[in-house]
């Protein structure tokens, strides 16, 4: 990862002050914590008030170490390292200043102003990006909705943070293929053949097919409650599906074509993109060869017909490969795909983007792999274990709405979206009616703030989607960050000339265009972060300070009568 100078000046500098005002413990406990340049680049801080500095040290936890107080130890350091700067010269930190407790960093801003702008005019629009993905594999598995029923908005998060992730290390120069794993097997599709061929019909199958089968679906567990015969139909069904008997078959490939029709659909109004689509069918005939081999690894047990392997986690339960009739599982299937995932690609990292209801799945999963490749012995580089990432996420909630398929409570996707288009050309209608391509423009606006409704928190919390929370023009929302890019990209259109980076920097000395460019200056870092985190939430917030520092930039150019964008 690239340094930033600012940062790396600072606490050269101020480890050194750090050393030269307390000797004596510096003597005693070495080159650790504060005495270490790299322990202080890494525990700088973004201060609360942005005045307050570029960057900031809190002292509070080295009091004991350095028997002093905080307030004491700031204002010592601070001295002492702007002795030590004004000695060393370094160009871009003009001052450490000791606040409560606090050493901040005041850097040369004309400078940073400087070196900002010109390297965005020279590398446009891969500033802020490095080749830190060059020659790495990285498989990144999302959306994977299941055949046969809608897609819902549970799936909705999952399609978008997965897609991000994608998009992000693929700017980054990573080899990135993008997966959906569609649930294409399991019990359900002897349920859905039983109720298709008692209450269904080909004809039912044309518009709105997926809503056809789900109300089949529905029907199905209504008269099962009533019928517990139709239960033993369903797994006779699913029995002759697993045989390959043809009309079987043939009623499961229909399920799946009329399923991706939707999905694609809906893939396409979002930019949603895979490189491999593979379903959990696809290792029906594989997982003889990963229970074979865990049974050669003496890893499985046989427990009331059932075939487990025991978890070292109290808090586990063993992971079941076999049910006592024979049946394979849902991580079966999974721990075959891993196989297959880490043979074909050798990855640097495979990442699976699932809702955090699923994580003991992928921590036994996990437990599976690490105690065969440990069984195994195999060598670092052969193991795929701590490549293998789940990466997990909160709910989406819509209101007080429950949601089960089974009743067929659920909330359609392709409804949400377009209620966000409709919502979106109704708000144009009454802002701005003459407006040109009213259609397309609603359209973008509305799919964007479906996107950025699921990016705008961390991933491990929930998120509330509120309707005139998430079409605000004026909220952090994904509109109000097209309405700043459009607008942008309109002074753009408009400046007359080239931009020369021949410019006097000094000249962008008001508040407002400091925190601009220090906005703009900490893209790389952002972007650095998100990957670290697996968090495109940080690339959403941080274009939310920025859109929010250019409106108080505007605010202050309008105000002059000079200037008018
Ligand atoms: N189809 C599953 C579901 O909708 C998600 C699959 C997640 N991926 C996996 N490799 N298990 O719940």
């Amino acid at each position: 990862m690239t340094r930033d100078k600012y940062k790396e000046q600072f606490a050269t500098a101020v480890a050194a002050a750090f050393r030269q005002v307390y000797p004596d413990i510096y003597r005693d406990v070495g080159d650790a914590d504060i005495f270490n340049s790299d322990t202080v680049y890494s525990s700088l801080e973004k201060p609360k008030d942005a005045r307050m500095g570029r960057f900031t040290l809190p002292v509070f936890r080295y009091a004991r170490i350095l028997k002093d107080n905080p307030l004491d130890i700031a204002a010592r350091v601070a001295e002492e390292s702007n002795r030590l700067l004004q000695v060393s010269g370094q160009p871009h930190l003009v001052r450490v200043s000791g606040v409560s407790g606090f050493l901040n960093a005041e850097i040369d801003c004309t400078l940073m102003a400087r070196e900002t702008i010109s390297e965005i005019l020279a590398r446009g629009s891969s500033y802020g990006t490095t080749d830190l993905g060059k020659g790495k594999t990285i498989l990144v598995e999302y959306s994977s909705p299941n055949i046969a029923k809608p897609f819902g908005v549970g799936h909705l998060r999952t399609t978008i943070i997965g897609n991000s992730l994608r998009r992000i290390f693929k700017k980054l120069g990573y080899n990135v293929v993008g997966i959906n794993y569609p649930g294409d097997w399991g019990t359900q599709f002897g349920k859905m053949i039983v109720a298709y061929r008692k209450w269904g019909a080909e004809e039912t199958l044309g518009e709105n097919a997926v809503k056809r089968l789900l109300e089949l679906y529905v029907r199905y567990h209504e008269e099962a409650e009533k019928n517990p015969s139709l239960d033993e139909q369903a797994r006779q069904a699913f029995k002759k599906l697993e045989d390959g008997d043809t009309e079987a078959v043939r009623l499961w490939e229909q399920f799946k074509k009329i399923s991706h029709a939707e999905f694609d659909r809906i893939y396409e109004q979002l930019g949603v993109e895979f490189d491999l689509v593979i379903g959990e069918s696809f290792f029906n005939d594989k997982m003889d060869t990963i229970i074979q081999r865990l049974q050669g690894d003496g890893l499985t047990r046989v427990s009331d017909g059932a075939l487990i392997v025991d978890l070292d986690d109290p808090n586990l339960p063993p992971a079941m490969l076999r049910k006592a009739d024979g049946a394979t599982l849902y991580i079966t299937r999974d721990l075959a795909g891993m196989v297959y995932r880490w043979d074909k690609y050798r990855f640097h990292e495979s990442l699976y983007v699932v809702g955090s209801a699923q994580s003991d799945h992928f921590k036994q999963c996990l437990m599976v792999i690490d105690k065969m490749e440990t069984a195994e012995g195999l060598p670092p580089e052969k193991r795929m274990t701590g490549k293998v990432k789940h990466i997990g996420f909160g709910w989406v909630r819509f209101g007080q709405k429950t949601m089960s398929t089974r009743q067929g409570n659920i909330i359609f996707l392709e409804d949400v979206i377009s209620r966000a288009v409709s919502l979106a050309t109704e708000i144009i209608h009454k802002k701005n009616p003459d407006l040109k391509a009213i259609d397309e423009t609603a359209r973008m606006i509305g799919v964007g703030a479906v996107i950025f409704s699921q990016l705008s928190v961390r991933r491990q919390k929930d998120v509330n989607f509120v309707w005139e929370e998430v079409l605000n023009f004026e909220g952090e929302t994904g509109p109000y960050l097209q309405y700043t890019h459009a607008r942008l990209c309109s002074l753009l259109r408009n400046y007359p000339g080239k931009i020369s980076p021949n410019v006097d920097y000094a000249l962008l000395d008001h508040e407002e265009e400091r925190r601009v460019v220090e906005l703009l200056a900490d893209f790389p870092g952002a972007i650095c972060d998100a990957v670290k985190q697996y968090e495109p939430y940080l690339i959403t917030s941080y274009l939310l300070r920025l859109a929010s520092s250019l409106s108080s930039f505007h605010l202050r150019m309008a105000s002059t009568a000079a200037f008018n964008f």
